[in-house]
């Protein structure tokens, strides 16, 4: 097995770290991979991450990859659309989640905070053309994806987006007690789930000009959606007319999405908020939430915009990558 996981011993992150009812964390480590990279994850892998490394890819398979918060569920819903030729009709009978399902969401969430169908379960026995989303960095996913190349399209979104946004999401569906700050830290010192999260997009950049690769960015589909919608498509060989991009744009645009119950994930926070005994008219918080580009500024102090972008730029000098990156961590 090439994969290790090693227990983290730091107390406080034991305790402040939590996550979907988890409270201990590993440290995933490849060992044959060509670079020293780990992955921080909850207990809850050790017994899984074997199957997902080992879980078979077929050549028609599509892979839509991402550090979370990115702006998965946006480009997933992109994905599927273009791949199907347009379909509303299906996503109001059947979830996202069913149609692109999250490969090891059920290593997220304890079971008693969130329990659901095995998503490795339902992509394992699908017989049609199979469409997973993943949040795992390049060197944990199944390995069959470097030698059957299906096509991958991965998703990044700036450092500071990312952070605020995943502080939100941990404090509401992780049920995690931490202030801005010390989640910040902890996004820093990579102690959040899939973290760290800059050798998560550096991966897939330097593999952004491989054949079955396609690198989007966030800012890039609130910039201009329908000229990445037009790029999308000829990277998985289909083609839309005009108005079908126009139609599908709008269908994206955050007003509609954030309506759009197939998307919302309105059941997961209800099915959450049930087990936790907990109001969600009083939660105020949406799974689609602003859904902006640079809104950081609106949260994020000062101090910490500063100590964010020298940390970006101490790791991207780290890891010898070339400066037009700067425009997926910084890019607005
Ligand atoms: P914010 O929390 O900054 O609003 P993921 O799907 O990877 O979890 O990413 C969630 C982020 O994408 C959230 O960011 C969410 O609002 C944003 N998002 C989701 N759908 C969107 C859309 N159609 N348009 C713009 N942003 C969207």
């Amino acid at each position: 097995m090439s994969i290790v996981c090693e227990k983290i011993q730091d107390k406080e992150v034991q305790e402040k770290a939590n996550f979907g009812g988890c409270y201990e964390f590993i440290l995933l480590k490849n060992i044959k991979w060509n670079k020293d990279r780990s992955c921080f994850h909850t207990h809850l892998f050790r017994d899984r991450i074997e199957s997902y490394y080992n879980f078979e890819v077929r050549p028609d398979d599509v892979f839509l990859v991402s550090f979370p918060k990115s702006g998965t569920t946006f480009s997933q819903e992109m994905v599927w659309q273009i791949s199907q030729g347009i379909d509303f009709e299906t996503p109001k009978v059947q979830p996202q989640e069913i149609r692109f399902p999250h490969l090891e969401m059920n290593s997220m969430f304890a079971k008693e905070m969130l329990d659901f169908p095995d998503r490795y379960a339902i992509l394992n026995e699908r017989k049609t053309q199979r469409f997973i989303k993943s949040h795992l960095p390049a060197p944990f996913l199944p390995k069959q994806v470097w030698s059957v190349k299906p096509k991958i399209i991965y998703v990044a979104r700036n450092a500071k987006d990312t952070a605020i946004s995943y502080y939100h999401f941990y404090k509401h569906a992780g049920q995690n007690q931490a202030s801005l700050r010390e989640f910040l830290d902890f996004f820093m010192n990579d102690n959040v789930l899939y973290g760290p999260y800059h050798n998560h997009v550096i991966d897939f950049w330097q593999m952004r000009n491989e054949e079955n690769i396609h690198f989007i960015t966030f800012q890039d589909m609130k910039r201009d959606l329908p000229s990445v919608i037009e790029k999308t498509a000829k990277f998985l060989g289909k083609s839309l007319s005009k108005e079908q991009i126009l139609t599908l744009a709008d269908y994206l645009s955050f007003d509609t999405f954030s309506k759009n119950t197939s998307v919302n994930r309105e059941d997961m926070f209800l099915q959450l908020c049930n087990t936790m005994n907990l109001d969600r008219e009083k939660q105020d918080y949406n799974f689609i939430r602003k859904g902006k580009s640079g809104s950081f500024r609106e949260e994020m102090p000062e101090d910490l915009i500063e100590k964010f972008n020298e940390w970006t730029l101490r790791e991207t000098e780290k890891a010898n990558v070339d400066p037009e990156i700067q425009s997926v961590f910084f890019g607005v």
